[in-house]
């Protein structure tokens, strides 16, 4: 078992770790997390889908000055350059990946190339490096259409339904392939919210495929109305059920999983939830309730590809990720996602 004072150390002495796509959604919170941990998060990032602002948000929360390079990680020479400059990195939290169901149902190349080649090259960096430990940001959606609820990690997959199911899918299993130890594979639920400083959130393209930034975006007005897909599932008020989990408790997560692999290194799967699921409808009310928001709402005919109803089993997740569980409700998330919201609206510098 490694002990704390084995860690590989930067400069400022908090053992380093490489987050790529650490200007992200998910990364982002979690390198602020990171720092206030205690860790050195080194940041690689191509901005493809996130822009350079966001890093001096990360430094002004943290009062750092966490470096980021502007690397592709499915760019071998490059990214070798960086572990050999930074020195020795004791962990990588692998987040850089394209996340869109829809496009990669038009542009499966793309996906197949970017989140597994980019997969591929940290692997080998690892092991050219001796990285102990890596965390792999997979996904509720290798479940697929589930038969029992809730999921554990044992369910069968069945991702198969979008490119982008598949590369998590793949992802899991390359990396089951090649680490019997040192990796953690964490199959996120519903990541929402944001930052409670409102500083952080999430900076989707074009219109929002997920329900909260859709939400957001219809009260600030940027959208006409919410559209509603399906009120006719088999659930109480006949709209999908998720389990929604507020970044924050998600970014929270990933120090769990480095901390596990310090008492087991055992490579292993972890679901991360909150538990607990809510219909759409619940969500578009709380968030009106909470926030004193009257939305306009649309409600509209089923989306293809839509599974009824997914929330996790986190018991694993809570007995073996250092006791870890979500803390933040439902009503915190989305007053959170709506300061956020007002934020963008007030303006940064978006071209930056
Ligand atoms: N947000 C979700 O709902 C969700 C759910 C399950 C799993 N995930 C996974 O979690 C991870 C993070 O998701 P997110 O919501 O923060 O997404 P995001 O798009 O906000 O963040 C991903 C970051 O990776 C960067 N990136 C992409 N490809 C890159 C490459 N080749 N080289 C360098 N940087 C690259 C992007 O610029 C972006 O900053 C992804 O792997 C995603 O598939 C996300």
């Amino acid at each position: 078992m490694k002990k704390k004072s084995d860690m590989k150390k930067g400069n400022s002495n908090r053992p380093k770790i490489l987050v790529t796509g650490g200007a992200g959604f998910i990364g982002s919170h979690t390198t602020v997390e990171l720092w206030n941990a205690g860790y050195e998060p080194v940041i690689v990032d191509n901005f493809s889908n996130s822009k350079k602002w966001v890093v001096i948000s990360i430094r002004e929360l943290t009062s750092s000055g966490i470096r980021c390079y502007d690397v592709d990680c499915c760019d071998q020479t490059n990214m070798r350059k960086v572990f050999e400059k930074e020195g020795q990195f004791y962990g990588i939290i692998h987040f850089a990946a394209y996340k869109s169901v829809s496009e990669s149902v038009d542009q499966p190349e793309l996906y197949y190339s970017n989140n597994i080649g980019a997969l591929k090259c940290i692997m080998e960096l690892k092991e050219e490096f001796g990285i102990p430990d890596l965390i792999f940001s997979s996904s509720a959606t290798v479940y697929g259409d589930v038969k029992n609820l809730p999921v554990t990690e044992n369910a069968p997959l069945g991702a198969a339904s979008s490119p982008y199911g598949v590369t998590k899918q793949l992802g899991e299993e390359l990396l089951l392939d090649a680490f019997e130890t040192g990796a953690i594979i964490l199959r996120y639920f519903n990541p929402i919210g944001a930052h409670p400083s409102g500083l952080l959130g999430e900076l989707p393209a074009g219109t929002p495929q997920n329900l909260v930034p859709f939400i957001t975006q219809t009260a600030i007005g940027k959208r006409k109305a919410l559209k509603v897909f399906g009120t006719d599932y088999n659930t109480s008020d006949g709209t999908c059920i998720r389990d929604y989990i507020h970044v924050v408790d998600l970014a929270r997560a990933h120090l769990s999983a480095l901390g596990r692999l310090l008492v087991d290194r055992k490579t292993d799967i972890f679901n991360v939830g909150t538990g607990r699921g809510y219909s759409v409808k619940e969500v578009v009310e709380t968030f009106q309730k909470v926030n004193g928001i009257t939305l306009p709402v649309i409600y509209d005919a089923r989306r293809e590809g839509d599974v009824e109803a997914v929330y996790a089993d986190c018991t694993k997740a809570n007995q073996l990720l250092l006791n870890w569980r979500a803390e933040y409700s439902l009503d915190d998330a989305l007053m959170h996602a709506w300061k956020w919201e007002i934020r963008l609206a007030e303006g940064i510098d978006l071209a930056a």
